[in-house]
């Protein structure tokens, strides 16, 4: 596993993140099972930095991940713990209590000191706004989260799927840096290269974290526009890749991320071990800035002008 420091911290993560949202899966004791033994591989293979939110599998993920944690203590310490929080689901009434976006105070401190809970843990090493909210009040935010420092409960804040107006926003009533930015980067979806967001993260000393980074590859991502032949396209120039750099389609897919100057941190969402260990051959791939292109150019479906 390589090592990165996390900007505007003192933490150092491993290049590679877990992802611990497909965790409880359906919440059988045979996915719960399956579930551990992926946590476990994670820490086999020298993963150090475990995403969680707390709406993750209606928060049996951070349970889940709290009982191992209560089994071996001792594991927390040598562990970076983010979680989110800021997307206020529906108890199942969907026409009288949907999902809504909330980053009032009251939510937000409520949110953490659930996730502590469910964690078994006194502190959560990165916390992240998981979702813009529409009306979200700046002031308000940045006041949670001076609590949330002032209280021990969060060391750093970050935020997740912020466009670069809303961190600007949020950063200017901010007497703390915002650390990190987990957004959306997959072969399908490039929008944090188009829009400033991956220019924002190395301007501010931002850490860019990417969500789903298979998406596209090693299945449909959201949203997924691709049609038959762009998905042909793309699925011959990673062979061709694969081939080269003797690994994986999706191993390319982790190298092309990685390469980003913005250091950009992905996420492995997977809970089969051999993948969580084989991820780590992306980072050993010399990957160049030719092929780059090459596959940029095959999921624009044009040259670059
Ligand atoms: N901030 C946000 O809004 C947001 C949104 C979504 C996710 N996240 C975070 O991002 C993490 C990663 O997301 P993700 O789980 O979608 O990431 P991912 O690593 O891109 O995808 C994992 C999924 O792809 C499958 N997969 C992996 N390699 C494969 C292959 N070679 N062939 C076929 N299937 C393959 C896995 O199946 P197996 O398990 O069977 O290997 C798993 O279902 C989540 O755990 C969560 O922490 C954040």
């Amino acid at each position: 596993m390589q090592f990165k420091h996390l900007q505007n911290t003192e933490l150092t993560s491993s290049r590679l993140i877990y992802g611990c949202m497909r965790i409880a899966g359906d919440n059988n004791l045979s996915d719960r099972n399956k579930g551990k033994a992926a946590i476990y591989a994670a820490i086999e293979a020298g993963y150090n930095h475990f995403d969680h939110a707390d709406i993750y599998g209606g928060g049996e993920c951070e349970s889940l991940f709290g009982e191992l944690l209560k089994e071996t203590p001792s594991l927390r310490d040598d562990m970076i713990i983010t979680s989110k929080a800021g997307i206020r689901p529906s108890k199942g009434d969907e026409e009288y209590d949907p999902t809504r976006y909330d980053f009032s105070q009251k939510y937000i401190l409520e949110s953490v000191e659930g996730s502590l809970s469910r964690l078994g843990i006194e502190q959560l090493d990165m916390f992240l706004l998981h979702r813009p909210d529409f009306l979200m009040n700046v002031h308000e935010v940045a006041e949670t989260f001076a609590i949330l420092k002032a209280s021990g409960k969060v060391k750093h804040f970050g935020v997740s799927n912020f466009k670069p107006s809303q961190v600007e926003l949020l950063r200017s009533v901010m007497s703390m840096p915002l650390v990190a930015n987990q957004v959306e980067i997959n072969i399908h979806n490039v929008d944090t290269l188009l829009d400033g967001t991956l220019d924002q993260c190395q301007q501010h000393k931002i850490t860019p974290i990417a969500w789903c980074p298979l998406g596209g590859v090693a299945y449909s991502a959201w949203g997924n526009t691709f049609d038959i032949d762009d998905e042909q396209r793309i699925e011959n120039e990673l062979r061709q890749q694969a081939n080269k750099y003797q690994c994986q389609a999706w191993q390319v897919i982790l190298a092309w991320i990685l390469l980003h100057p913005s250091g950009i941190f992905p996420i492995i969402g997977s809970t089969t071990p051999e993948r969580i260990e084989a991820a780590k051959i992306a980072l050993d791939l010399e990957y160049s800035r030719e092929d780059w292109y090459r596959l940029f150019e095959a999921r624009n479906g044009e040259t670059v002008p």
